[in-house]
Order: structure tokens, then sequence, then C-alpha cells
């Protein structure tokens, strides 16, 4: 027999945890270096057109699908069609591949935190020297992970939803006062121009438009954490009384104004000493500590700043964790307290193989990748289109949009005035952009 299932709190509970996991290591990490080697302004546009066409309807489905059903991924999504339960199968196993490398990163940033006090400051060849140790990266990646374990033990509304309330908006304001500082740095306007000013000149053909398209819809999907079943999963422990559709309008527009002040931050201050945005995911942790070592005061600021990625990436990695604990316990019967230290225990095992990656495993490839790079690439362009195009076939066609629209309007009371786009989106429109940029990715 299983117990009955947890609830939130309370709706806004909801919104903090759910904002909590779609704001992280996307928002912070890969929103501005994406932004800066995709063209800056060009990819701000193209993403905010994926995110209301694909992101939007797509949270809003997965949302009412666990809200529905009131289960697990797998069991959810079988609720609506017993042949889908594969597309919650594809979840879990994406989130087990997100938190691997998730894990690594957020060692690195708990290192990062630490090493920002020492006086000793960044050397530019720290990153790749640190990274590529075979032991402290490890050591700290388990740090990580046994936070999150600790507090996903603690349960729905006492650990994820608690925890969410107070680092969420502790993020949002010193990240705001990171920003201003940012901005005040001298030539900082250089750097705001270029996120916000299209700039067309690097846009030469059609494949390096698909690129920056296929780069966009890939972020749209990680940062609002879409088709590995985490908002099934959160919306399975909603009451019925919560509204879905202003939750969602609240989750994106979050999630995007942190994307977009981390940018600020982050892409003026680079600029602000004639660094390059354009170096790829090295941006926060080579380049940015360079900038931290040149100003005043910037160790407190790097500390602070590494601080509220590591809030950032907590609150992500719960809502993976959580996924895989949620499926785990409801199959095996075990404890919810048992079920996190074995989920967190095998996320860490692959952690190991995806931190040696950057040091002794370096040379072992997979399809010419190192195992970190594999896992990122197995994640964001094979597991989320997939799943994200099922969900849409799975909402759109088999459980249906009226069924949805039901679920999505608390059985019609609510009123939803965009009926006719959300079916029109979630039937064709999206399925039809993933499969268009999925196969264009391998091109
Ligand atoms: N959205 C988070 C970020 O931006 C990462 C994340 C959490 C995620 N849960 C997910 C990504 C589920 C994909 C699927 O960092």
């Amino acid at each position: 027999m299983r117990s009955k299932r947890e609830q939130w709190s309370s709706g806004i509970g909801f919104i903090m945890a759910a904002a909590g996991s779609a704001i992280g290591l996307g928002n912070l990490w890969k929103f501005p270096y994406i932004a800066g080697t995709s063209g800056g302004a060009v990819f701000l546009i193209i993403y905010i057109f994926f995110l209301v066409i694909l992101g939007i309807p797509i949270l809003l489905s997965e949302m009412a699908i666990g809200r529905f059903a009131g289960e697990n991924a797998v069991d959810s999504c079988k609720k609506l069609s017993p042949k889908f339960g594969f597309v919650g199968g594809l979840g879990i196993a994406g989130a087990f591949l997100v938190l691997a490398s998730y894990g690594v990163v957020g060692g690195w940033v708990i290192k990062y935190i630490f090493k920002s006090f020492s006086g000793s400051g960044f050397g530019t060849d720290f990153f790749a020297d640190y990274t590529a140790q075979p032991i402290e990266p490890i050591l700290w990646t388990f740090v990580f992970i046994a936070i999150n374990v600790i507090i996903v033990t603690g349960g729905i509304a006492k650990g994820i939803e608690r925890v969410s309330t107070i680092l969420l908006p502790v993020l949002l304001i010193f990240l705001i006062g990171i920003m201003i500082y940012c901005l005040t740095l001298p030539n900082a306007a250089q750097g705001v121009r270029y996120f916000i000013v299209p700039d067309l000149a690097g846009i030469n053909s059609l494949s390096d438009l698909s690129q920056i398209a296929i780069n966009a819809m890939g972020q749209v999907f990680f940062s609002l954490s879409l088709g590995m079943g985490t908002l099934i999963t959160y919306g399975s422990y909603l009451s019925k009384s919560t509204n879905l559709t202003s939750s969602t309008v609240t989750i994106v527009t979050l999630d995007t104004l942190i994307a977009v002040i981390a940018g600020f931050a982050i892409i003026p201050a680079v600029f602000s000493f004639g660094l390059e945005v354009t170096g790829g995911p090295g941006l926060i942790f080579q380049t940015l500590p360079v900038v931290f070592s040149n100003i005043k005061g910037g160790r407190f600021i790097s500390a602070l700043f590494f601080l509220l990625v590591l809030f950032a990436a907590v609150t992500s990695a719960i809502s993976l964790l959580e996924v895989i604990v949620s499926w785990f316990s409801d199959k095996t019967g075990l404890s919810r307290k048992v079920s996190s230290v074995i989920a967190g225990g095998a996320a860490f095992l692959m952690c190991i193989f995806a931190s040696l990656s950057f040091g002794v495993l370096s040379e072992a490839t997979i399809f010419n990748m190192n195992f970190f790079d594999f896992l990122n690439f197995a994640a964001d362009k094979i597991v989320m289109p997939i799943g994200g195009f099922f969900m849409c076939i799975l909402v759109g066609h088999i459980w249906g949009t009226d069924a949805a629209l039901e679920e999505i309007s608390n059985g019609g009371k609510l009123k939803f005035r965009l009926k006719p786009l959300f079916s029109a989106a979630i039937k064709y429109i999206a399925p039809a952009m993933i499969i268009v940029i999925f196969i264009s990715s391998f091109f």
C-alpha cells in the first residue's frame, strides 16, 4: 500500500520550488556563455520566441499531467495511456544524466566559494588544473550530492519547498546587487550593447542561424526543466485549486528574469576588462574570476557570486533527484530516506566518471566526446527533445487538449483565453519544431 501523497503547503511554495528547479546553472552558467557565443541579442530574441511557443505550453502540459494523474513521472504518463510510460522513463534516465553533470559543476562551485576567500586568487590556469585533479573535485561533488540527498529526505513541504522558499529570494536580491555593481564598472556599456542590440554581422548563412536556433531551443528546455518529468513530479503534489496558468507565467518570468540579470552582470563585467565572452563554458569559472581579481573587494563579490550559484544549483538538483526518488520509492516501496540515499549514491557514481573525464579519463571518449560532454549531449540533444516531442504527442493527441484544458482550467472554473493557441502549439507547432531542430542538430 502506498501512503497518501504529500502536498505543497501553499501555491506560493509550489511556485518557489518550481522556479527553484528552473533557475539553476542553466541561468547563471549556461545562459550567459551561450548568449555570448551565439550572437548576444540575436540569441535572446530567438530564445524568447521559443519560450513562448514551446516553453510555456509544454511547461503547462507537464504540470497538468502531474496534477491530473497524481503519480510519479512514469505512472502519471501510464495513467494517460498505458503505452506512454516510456516518456516518464526517459525522463528518469534523463534526470540521472543531468544530475551527474550537475553534481560535478556543483562541486566546482563549492570549491570556488572557499577559494574566493583565500588571498592567493585564481591564476589563469586554475580552472584547468583544478578540474583535472583526480581526488579533490570528487570530494566536493560528494558534498554537493549529500546536501541534495539531505534536503530531498526532508520531503516535499518540509524539504524541497522550505529550502526553495528561503534560497530563491536571497538569490534574486543579491544577484540584482551584483548586477548593479557590474553595470557601474568602466566600459560596462559595451557589454550591455552586445547583450541587447542585435548584431547580424556574425550571421552569414542559414546554418549559422539554425545553430543559434538549436542552442536557443535546447536552452529553453534545459532552463525550464522540461522533458524530464520534473514538472510532472512537482505537479503531482499540487492541490486541485492551484491556478496552473498563472503559476506558469510566474515561473517562466522569474526564470527568464534571473537569466537576463545574470547576463547583465557577467557580460558587462567581462567586457569591462577587455576579456572575451565567447570563450564558452569557462566563462564563469575562468574569465569571471580574472575580473573579480582585478576589482577592489573582488574576493567578497566572488565568494558571494559563487554562493548564489550554489543556491541556484541546489534548488535545481533537488528537483532532478526528486524525479528519481519519487519513482524509485513508489516502485520499490522503500522509504523516501532510503530511496534518496540510493538515488543520490547512484548519481554520485556517475559523477565520479564525469569528474575524471577532465583529467585522467580525458582520453576515454564516447562518439568523440569525453564522458562529461557525452552526458550533456545525451541529455540536451537526445533525451530532452525526444521526451518533449512525445510529451506533446501524449497531451495533444492521446490524452487530448480538451482533457488537458479541463485540468488547466480547474474543471472550467478558471478562464483561459489562449485555449486555441495552446492547442495548436501542443498538437502541431511544438512537435514540428522539435523534429526540425532535432534533425538539423545532426548536420
Ligand atoms: N533548469 C535547471 C537549470 O536551468 C536544470 C534542471 C533542473 C533541469 N531540472 C531539470 C534540466 C530537468 C532539465 C530537466 O539549471
